[in-house]
Protein backbone atom coordinates (compact mmCIF):
# COMPACT_ATOMS: atom_id res chain seq x y z
CA UNK A 1 0.00 0.00 0.00
CA UNK A 2 2.61 2.21 0.52
CA UNK A 3 4.59 1.69 -2.50
CA UNK A 4 1.08 1.75 -4.60
CA UNK A 5 -0.16 4.77 -2.86
CA UNK A 6 2.97 7.52 -2.10
CA UNK A 7 0.75 10.22 -0.78
CA UNK A 8 0.12 8.33 1.94
CA UNK A 9 1.78 9.33 5.16
CA UNK A 10 1.39 6.61 7.53
CA UNK A 11 -0.26 3.58 8.28
CA UNK A 12 -1.74 1.29 10.96
CA UNK A 13 -1.26 -2.25 9.79
CA UNK A 14 -3.62 -4.51 11.90
CA UNK A 15 -3.26 -8.08 12.45
CA UNK A 16 -4.16 -10.46 15.51
CA UNK A 17 -0.05 -10.93 16.47
CA UNK A 18 2.01 -8.10 15.82
CA UNK A 19 5.34 -10.48 16.97
CA UNK A 20 4.97 -12.68 14.93
CA UNK A 21 3.29 -11.76 11.55
CA UNK A 22 6.94 -11.85 9.33
CA UNK A 23 5.67 -9.78 6.49
CA UNK A 24 4.63 -6.70 8.33
CA UNK A 25 7.84 -7.08 10.78
CA UNK A 26 9.92 -6.80 7.56
CA UNK A 27 7.40 -3.70 5.83
CA UNK A 28 7.84 -1.76 9.55
CA UNK A 29 11.79 -2.28 8.49
CA UNK A 30 11.88 -1.07 5.58
CA UNK A 31 8.99 2.11 5.86
CA UNK A 32 9.97 2.55 9.71
CA UNK A 33 8.27 5.47 11.10
CA UNK A 34 5.72 5.41 7.99
CA UNK A 35 4.12 1.64 9.68
CA UNK A 36 2.47 1.11 13.01
CA UNK A 37 1.82 -2.17 14.34
CA UNK A 38 -1.75 -2.88 15.97
CA UNK A 39 -2.73 -6.16 17.66
CA UNK A 40 -6.64 -6.35 16.74
CA UNK A 41 -8.80 -9.37 16.85
CA UNK A 42 -12.04 -8.96 14.52
CA UNK A 43 -13.77 -11.20 16.27
CA UNK A 44 -13.34 -9.69 19.78
CA UNK A 45 -14.91 -6.46 20.13
CA UNK A 46 -12.89 -5.43 22.84
CA UNK A 47 -9.70 -6.09 20.95
CA UNK A 48 -11.06 -3.40 18.55
CA UNK A 49 -11.56 -0.83 20.96
CA UNK A 50 -8.08 -1.68 21.99
CA UNK A 51 -6.88 -0.53 18.36
CA UNK A 52 -9.44 2.44 18.01
CA UNK A 53 -7.51 3.37 21.35
CA UNK A 54 -4.03 2.70 20.31
CA UNK A 55 -4.38 4.69 16.66
CA UNK A 56 -6.03 7.53 18.60
CA UNK A 57 -2.72 8.07 20.06
CA UNK A 58 -1.23 9.05 16.96
CA UNK A 59 -4.21 10.42 14.96
CA UNK A 60 -7.62 12.10 15.06
CA UNK A 61 -8.16 11.42 11.44
CA UNK A 62 -8.06 8.23 9.08
CA UNK A 63 -8.34 8.80 5.00
CA UNK A 64 -8.94 4.94 4.64
CA UNK A 65 -10.40 2.39 6.43
CA UNK A 66 -9.78 -1.10 4.75
CA UNK A 67 -11.33 -4.40 6.39
CA UNK A 68 -9.04 -7.38 4.54
CA UNK A 69 -9.83 -9.87 7.11
CA UNK A 70 -11.33 -12.96 5.83
CA UNK A 71 -11.97 -16.87 6.17
CA UNK A 72 -13.21 -19.32 3.34
CA UNK A 73 -15.01 -22.59 5.14
CA UNK A 74 -15.19 -24.10 1.26
CA UNK A 75 -18.78 -26.29 1.80
CA UNK A 76 -20.08 -27.43 -1.42
CA UNK A 77 -23.30 -28.06 -1.31
CA UNK A 78 -26.41 -27.01 1.86
CA UNK A 79 -26.61 -30.41 2.68
CA UNK A 80 -22.82 -30.49 4.10
CA UNK A 81 -23.00 -27.00 5.57
CA UNK A 82 -22.84 -26.64 9.65
CA UNK A 83 -23.67 -24.62 12.14
CA UNK A 84 -20.06 -23.41 13.21
CA UNK A 85 -18.86 -22.65 9.75
CA UNK A 86 -21.57 -20.52 9.08
CA UNK A 87 -20.43 -18.47 12.83
CA UNK A 88 -16.99 -18.43 11.75
CA UNK A 89 -17.61 -16.98 8.32
CA UNK A 90 -20.24 -14.53 10.15
CA UNK A 91 -17.58 -13.38 13.19
CA UNK A 92 -14.83 -12.69 10.54
CA UNK A 93 -16.09 -11.79 7.43
CA UNK A 94 -19.58 -9.79 8.64
CA UNK A 95 -19.37 -8.83 12.24
CA UNK A 96 -15.58 -8.24 12.37
CA UNK A 97 -15.92 -5.48 9.61
CA UNK A 98 -18.81 -4.02 11.01
CA UNK A 99 -17.28 -3.40 14.62
CA UNK A 100 -14.09 -2.52 12.87
CA UNK A 101 -16.39 0.02 11.11
CA UNK A 102 -18.05 1.30 14.15
CA UNK A 103 -15.32 1.82 16.72
CA UNK A 104 -12.83 3.60 13.65
CA UNK A 105 -15.67 5.68 11.86
CA UNK A 106 -15.62 8.42 14.21
CA UNK A 107 -12.12 8.99 12.25
CA UNK A 108 -13.39 8.96 9.34
CA UNK A 109 -14.37 12.44 8.27
CA UNK A 110 -13.53 14.73 5.87
CA UNK A 111 -14.39 18.37 6.13
CA UNK A 112 -15.86 19.54 2.21
CA UNK A 113 -13.27 22.14 1.36
CA UNK A 114 -14.65 21.99 -2.85
CA UNK A 115 -17.48 20.99 -4.08
CA UNK A 116 -16.55 19.52 -7.23
CA UNK A 117 -17.87 15.92 -7.45
CA UNK A 118 -15.23 14.99 -10.59
CA UNK A 119 -12.18 15.06 -8.00
CA UNK A 120 -10.66 12.14 -6.87
CA UNK A 121 -9.35 10.79 -3.62
CA UNK A 122 -5.91 10.96 -4.99
CA UNK A 123 -6.87 14.46 -6.78
CA UNK A 124 -7.45 15.78 -3.09
CA UNK A 125 -11.33 14.90 -2.70
CA UNK A 126 -12.53 16.19 0.12
CA UNK A 127 -13.66 12.36 1.21
CA UNK A 128 -12.38 9.50 3.04
CA UNK A 129 -12.57 5.79 2.12
CA UNK A 130 -14.53 2.93 4.21
CA UNK A 131 -13.25 -0.09 1.87
CA UNK A 132 -14.32 -3.87 2.81
CA UNK A 133 -12.69 -6.43 0.79
CA UNK A 134 -15.51 -8.84 -0.38
CA UNK A 135 -15.95 -11.63 -2.96
CA UNK A 136 -17.07 -11.49 -6.18
CA UNK A 137 -18.99 -14.90 -4.95
CA UNK A 138 -20.83 -12.18 -2.54
CA UNK A 139 -22.90 -10.63 -5.06
CA UNK A 140 -26.35 -12.27 -5.03
CA UNK A 141 -26.95 -11.52 -8.45
CA UNK A 142 -24.15 -13.09 -9.83
CA UNK A 143 -24.67 -16.71 -8.30
CA UNK A 144 -25.24 -18.73 -11.01
CA UNK A 145 -23.58 -22.18 -9.22
CA UNK A 146 -24.46 -22.37 -5.39
CA UNK A 147 -21.81 -23.75 -3.22
CA UNK A 148 -19.71 -21.93 -0.95
CA UNK A 149 -22.48 -20.87 1.44
CA UNK A 150 -20.83 -19.81 4.40
CA UNK A 151 -18.65 -17.67 2.67
CA UNK A 152 -21.24 -16.25 0.07
CA UNK A 153 -23.81 -15.20 2.57
CA UNK A 154 -21.02 -13.67 4.64
CA UNK A 155 -20.18 -11.86 1.82
CA UNK A 156 -23.17 -10.47 0.63
CA UNK A 157 -24.14 -9.51 4.29
CA UNK A 158 -20.66 -7.83 4.82
CA UNK A 159 -22.10 -5.61 1.14
CA UNK A 160 -25.19 -4.74 3.22
CA UNK A 161 -22.92 -3.53 5.71
CA UNK A 162 -21.19 -1.16 3.15
CA UNK A 163 -24.40 0.02 1.79
CA UNK A 164 -25.69 1.18 5.33
CA UNK A 165 -22.45 2.24 6.06
CA UNK A 166 -22.56 4.39 2.81
CA UNK A 167 -25.97 6.33 4.03
CA UNK A 168 -25.18 6.62 7.27
CA UNK A 169 -21.62 8.10 6.44
CA UNK A 170 -22.73 9.89 3.70
CA UNK A 171 -23.17 13.05 5.52
CA UNK A 172 -19.40 12.81 6.65
CA UNK A 173 -17.88 12.50 3.20
CA UNK A 174 -16.80 9.20 3.44
CA UNK A 175 -17.38 7.12 0.58
CA UNK A 176 -18.24 3.22 0.88
CA UNK A 177 -17.66 0.65 -1.26
CA UNK A 178 -16.87 -3.48 -1.26
CA UNK A 179 -13.98 -4.43 -3.46
CA UNK A 180 -13.10 -7.84 -5.12
CA UNK A 181 -9.69 -8.85 -5.47
CA UNK A 182 -10.07 -11.17 -8.09
CA UNK A 183 -8.40 -14.67 -7.40
CA UNK A 184 -5.37 -13.65 -5.43
CA UNK A 185 -2.28 -16.28 -4.54
CA UNK A 186 -3.26 -16.72 -1.13
CA UNK A 187 -3.22 -19.49 1.66
CA UNK A 188 -7.28 -18.59 1.58
CA UNK A 189 -7.25 -19.34 -2.20
CA UNK A 190 -4.49 -22.03 -2.93
CA UNK A 191 -6.86 -25.09 -2.40
CA UNK A 192 -8.69 -23.77 -5.34
CA UNK A 193 -6.52 -22.53 -7.99
CA UNK A 194 -6.22 -25.78 -10.01
CA UNK A 195 -8.63 -24.27 -12.59
CA UNK A 196 -7.69 -20.89 -12.77
CA UNK A 197 -5.89 -19.45 -15.69
CA UNK A 198 -1.96 -18.33 -15.06
CA UNK A 199 -2.92 -14.62 -15.81
CA UNK A 200 -6.20 -14.75 -13.91
CA UNK A 201 -4.15 -15.59 -10.91
CA UNK A 202 -3.14 -12.37 -9.21
CA UNK A 203 0.18 -11.80 -6.86
CA UNK A 204 -0.43 -10.46 -3.82
CA UNK A 205 1.31 -7.12 -4.62
CA UNK A 206 -0.34 -7.17 -7.75
CA UNK A 207 -3.83 -7.60 -5.98
CA UNK A 208 -2.80 -4.65 -3.25
CA UNK A 209 -1.71 -1.80 -6.59
CA UNK A 210 -4.77 -2.84 -8.18
CA UNK A 211 -7.27 -2.35 -5.04
CA UNK A 212 -4.65 0.91 -4.41
CA UNK A 213 -5.39 1.93 -8.09
CA UNK A 214 -9.70 1.84 -7.30
CA UNK A 215 -9.23 4.17 -4.35
CA UNK A 216 -6.80 6.32 -5.72
CA UNK A 217 -9.60 7.20 -8.02
CA UNK A 218 -12.85 6.88 -6.04
CA UNK A 219 -15.19 9.93 -5.95
CA UNK A 220 -18.18 11.18 -4.03
CA UNK A 221 -20.37 9.55 -5.81
CA UNK A 222 -18.99 6.01 -5.73
CA UNK A 223 -20.53 5.70 -2.54
CA UNK A 224 -22.27 2.68 -1.86
CA UNK A 225 -20.76 0.23 -4.83
CA UNK A 226 -19.04 -2.45 -5.69
CA UNK A 227 -16.27 -2.50 -7.61
CA UNK A 228 -13.66 -5.54 -8.92
CA UNK A 229 -10.14 -5.40 -9.58
CA UNK A 230 -9.98 -3.73 -13.04
CA UNK A 231 -12.34 -1.07 -11.56
CA UNK A 232 -15.62 -2.29 -13.05
CA UNK A 233 -18.93 -2.23 -11.01
CA UNK A 234 -20.07 -5.72 -9.68
CA UNK A 235 -23.99 -6.09 -8.83
CA UNK A 236 -25.20 -6.76 -5.42
N1 LIG B 1 -7.43 -14.80 -2.14
C1 LIG B 1 -8.45 -14.64 -2.96
O1 LIG B 1 -8.48 -15.21 -4.08
C2 LIG B 1 -9.63 -13.77 -2.56
C3 LIG B 1 -10.68 -13.61 -3.48
C4 LIG B 1 -11.75 -12.81 -3.13
C5 LIG B 1 -11.77 -12.18 -1.91
N2 LIG B 1 -10.74 -12.36 -1.02
C6 LIG B 1 -10.82 -11.68 0.27
O2 LIG B 1 -9.62 -10.99 0.50
C7 LIG B 1 -9.40 -10.86 1.90
C8 LIG B 1 -7.98 -11.31 2.21
O3 LIG B 1 -7.90 -12.69 1.97
P1 LIG B 1 -6.54 -13.42 1.63
O4 LIG B 1 -6.69 -14.09 0.33
O5 LIG B 1 -5.39 -12.48 1.82
O6 LIG B 1 -6.58 -14.54 2.72
P2 LIG B 1 -5.47 -15.02 3.77
O7 LIG B 1 -4.13 -15.06 3.15
O8 LIG B 1 -6.02 -16.26 4.40
O9 LIG B 1 -5.50 -13.82 4.80
C9 LIG B 1 -6.61 -13.57 5.60
C10 LIG B 1 -6.18 -12.61 6.65
O10 LIG B 1 -7.28 -12.37 7.53
C11 LIG B 1 -6.76 -12.35 8.83
N3 LIG B 1 -7.77 -12.70 9.81
C12 LIG B 1 -8.54 -13.81 9.85
N4 LIG B 1 -9.31 -13.77 10.95
C13 LIG B 1 -9.01 -12.61 11.61
C14 LIG B 1 -9.46 -12.00 12.80
N5 LIG B 1 -10.38 -12.58 13.56
N6 LIG B 1 -8.93 -10.83 13.17
C15 LIG B 1 -7.98 -10.23 12.42
N7 LIG B 1 -7.52 -10.75 11.28
C16 LIG B 1 -8.02 -11.92 10.88
C17 LIG B 1 -5.66 -13.40 8.83
O11 LIG B 1 -4.80 -13.16 9.89
P3 LIG B 1 -3.92 -14.31 10.56
O12 LIG B 1 -2.64 -14.25 9.81
O13 LIG B 1 -3.83 -13.87 11.98
O14 LIG B 1 -4.64 -15.61 10.39
C18 LIG B 1 -5.02 -13.16 7.49
O15 LIG B 1 -4.03 -12.15 7.57
C19 LIG B 1 -10.47 -11.73 2.58
O16 LIG B 1 -11.50 -10.88 3.05
C20 LIG B 1 -10.98 -12.62 1.46
O17 LIG B 1 -12.30 -13.04 1.66
C21 LIG B 1 -9.68 -13.14 -1.32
Amino acid sequence: MLNSMPNVDHVFAACRSPSKCSELIDLKQEFANKITLVKLDSTDEESIKEAQKQVAQQTDRLDVLLNVSGILKPDTSIRTVTRQDLMDSFQTNTIGPLLVAKHFQAMLHKKSTSNDPELTFEQGAPLSILANVSAKVGSIQDNRIGGWTAYRASKAALNMITKNCAIELNRKNVVCVSLHPGTVDTDLSKPFQKNIKKEKLFTVELAIQQLCTIMKNIRLSDNGKFYAWDGSELPW
